[in-house]
């Protein structure tokens, strides 16, 4: 599907503000992918989809695993709003068309993050955070300037604020996005 068109979908379907933070990841995804020499079409795509699930109720989303067969995790299935990743990465796939392995697994992982992530991976999950519409969240400045300059340390100091978001709130953690700390954490020392 034309990038257009996917748009035009895309705003029929979620709401607006959801619509503008998916606007917002596509657009930081192309100026990231232009510092770092990745392929802008192919970071505007990831961008723009990387959400295209999460209008799906709980219902819905363990519904559609279903329908394409994706594994639901055991926190998964006590938090299936996580799945709207991998939902996403199978609507990408066969409602808009979407056939690039990289584009796939950046929808996939943008919310929990995994060890050695590929280039746009990191650029996707970052955008998702730092996007301007984001409200302000502590130390998100620092993550901003660090993004354009250092992106495993970007990568490394949204996993921390992530976790220790959810720790502070009492909410259970990804052990994905854990292991992805320890992982930015090593690369990093
Ligand atoms: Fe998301
Ligand atoms: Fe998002």
């Amino acid at each position: 599907m034309e990038l257009e068109q996917i748009r035009v979908e895309l705003k029929s379907k979620m709401k607006a503000s959801r619509y503008l933070h998916s606007i917002g990841v596509e657009e930081v995804s192309h100026d990231l992918a232009l510092i770092y020499n990745y392929d802008s079409d192919k970071a505007v795509l990831a961008g723009i989809l990387h959400d295209c699930a999460k209008f799906l109720t709980d219902e819905e989303l363990l519904m559609e695993c279903k329908k394409y067969q994706l594994p639901v995790t055991e926190i998964e299935g006590r938090c299936p709003f996580l799945l709207h990743a991998k939902v996403g990465a199978a609507f990408a796939q066969y409602i808009y068309g979407v056939e690039d392995k990289d584009i796939l697994n950046a929808i996939t992982y943008h919310t929990t993050g995994r060890p050695a992530m590929s280039l746009l991976e990191k650029i996707v999950f970052l955008a998702d955070y730092i996007e301007p519409g984001r409200k302000p969240l502590p130390r998100i400045q620092k993550i901003r300037e660090a993004a354009y300059m250092n992106l495993d340390l970007a990568v490394y100091m949204t996993l921390d604020n992530v976790l220790k978001y959810l720790m502070n709130t009492n909410r259970e953690v990804d052990c994905m996005a854990e292991s992805a700390l320890l992982y930015y954490k090593e690369l990093l020392e």
